[in-house]
């Protein structure tokens, strides 16, 4: 399963890259105004200083909500660096645009994923990834994680492509039940990705392994 991370922050970024275990970024509009970028030169050569930071692949997000905004940005976007995966959201111009990326060999994410059925959608259009958003689905007293299951069983049943990119992951129990579902990727903050190292058996046994060649 790979890790990406999600956020805008180059710090933290930074930080996950360095531990090796890094396959990739999201980000969106909300997390890119989080950092204060602002203005299209602004964020277009931020989405380039991460692509510079990772290796993988980083999806940066269109505005627009129609299918020519969409193609107009998404094409200006995929031109920035070959890392970049064009994030298109779930409605229907974006199915469109999907369609349209895929011919032309532009690698996409469709985003606000909360159904199997916009899954199936996204994965007929031909996106590169799916990002079903489980956090949020939890939030309003739905599983989250059974959407992961049962995209995973469509797509398999039918041999689909897409990565399923589970997003909205907000703690390690999440992290660890997508890859036992069999996500493809799972992307979420530093901190939920840090939280995976911590055990207090390590910390006590670690203690006591010191302390012991000591003697
Ligand atoms: O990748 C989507 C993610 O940023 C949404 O997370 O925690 O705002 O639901 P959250």
């Amino acid at each position: 399963m790979k890790f990406f991370i999600d956020t805008a922050n180059l710090e933290q970024i930074k930080e996950a890259q360095d531990l090796g275990v890094l396959d990739g970024v999201t980000t969106n509009p909300s997390l890119m105004a989080k950092e204060g970028i602002k203005g299209q030169e602004n964020i277009l050569k931020h989405y380039v200083d991460i692509c510079n930071i990772v290796t993988g692949d980083v999806s940066a997000e269109v505005i627009s909500t129609d299918f020519d905004g969409m193609v107009k940005e998404g094409e200006a976007l995929a031109k920035l660096h070959k890392q970049i995966v064009v994030k298109i959201p779930m409605i229907k111009d974006g199915v469109k645009a999907i369609k349209y990326f895929s011919s032309k060999g532009i690698r996409t994410n469709c985003t606000l994923v909360f159904s199997a059925g916009q899954a199936l959608l996204a994965a007929k259009a031909g996106a590169t990834y799916v990002s079903p958003f489980i956090g949020r689905l939890d939030d309003v007293s739905t599983d989250g994680l059974r959407l992961i299951e049962d995209i995973r069983l469509i797509y398999d049943n039918y041999a689909y492509e897409t990565e399923i990119l589970a997003a909205s992951v907000r703690h390690p129990r999440h992290s660890i039940n997508c890859a036992q579902m069999g996500a493809d990727v799972v992307t979420c903050p530093l901190n939920a990705i840090t939280a995976l190292l911590k055990h207090p058996l390590t910390d006590s046994g670690l203690a006591q392994f010191l302390a012991d060649a000591k003697k």
